[in-house]
């Protein structure tokens, strides 16, 4: 069976990344990792895909150059590798047209939060801050094609949710996700490949 093409985009720790990487080496989701980019140099995400030997790309946005033409010239090195799916796994960079035209229906998003909540940076914080005003009971996570320049929204492909215990910390409820995103992101993106699940 031919493999899946994927370019994963980061900015931080990658542990989503490493999700996809595991599953790639047992085999359990049919897909190669073309390259990881990065915006930003430290991510320590570029280190996990080194240490499997997967090619890296820092590509980070000069002061002086508008965002639009930023997003162009990544959306161009990147559709130069032909990959079937563009995955943003703690990409903190608001993408517009210029790179999403090059791969409509094919740029997957993961979100720490359920549809339509908490949009933006700080998801985690903001939910649990929620769930102590009494505003929410409980908070989630998703994934969705990114078809515009809207945040955090787009057909959804996969949700769960996650459950907020009384006597959670911040960090305790930011492991759950985290270790729920690690499951929900590899399966959604093993079902779009198989193409059980069809984007937008
Ligand atoms: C995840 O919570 C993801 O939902 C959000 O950024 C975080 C990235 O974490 N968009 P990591 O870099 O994969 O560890």
């Amino acid at each position: 069976m031919t493999k899946s093409k994927l370019v994963v985009l980061i900015s931080g720790s990658g542990s989503n990344l490493q999700a996809l990487l595991d599953a790639c080496e047992a085999g359990t989701l049919p897909a190669k990792i073309l390259l990881v980019v990065s915006n930003k140099a430290s991510a320590y995400g570029l280190r996990r895909a080194e240490s499997r030997r997967i090619p890296t790309a820092i590509f980070k946005r000069r002061k002086n150059v508008d965002r639009r033409d930023y997003d162009e010239e990544l959306g161009r090195f990147i559709a130069a590798l032909e990959p079937d799916w563009v995955i943003l796994a703690g990409w903190m960079h608001l993408l517009s047209m210029n790179f999403l035209r090059y791969f409509p229906g094919r740029v997957v998003n993961l979100h720490p939060a359920l549809p339509g909540q908490f949009p933006g940076t700080h998801a985690i914080e903001r939910a649990f801050e929620a769930f102590r005003q009494g505003d929410i009971e409980q908070t989630g996570i998703m994934v969705h094609v990114v078809p515009d320049e809207g945040v955090d929204d787009g057909p959804v492909l996969a949700t769960e949710i996650v459950p907020i215990e009384p006597d959670d910390t911040l960090e305790a409820l930011e492991q759950r996700i985290h270790a729920t995103e690690h499951r929900l992101l590899v399966e959604t993106v093993r079902r779009l490949i198989s193409g059980e699940l069809h984007p937008g």
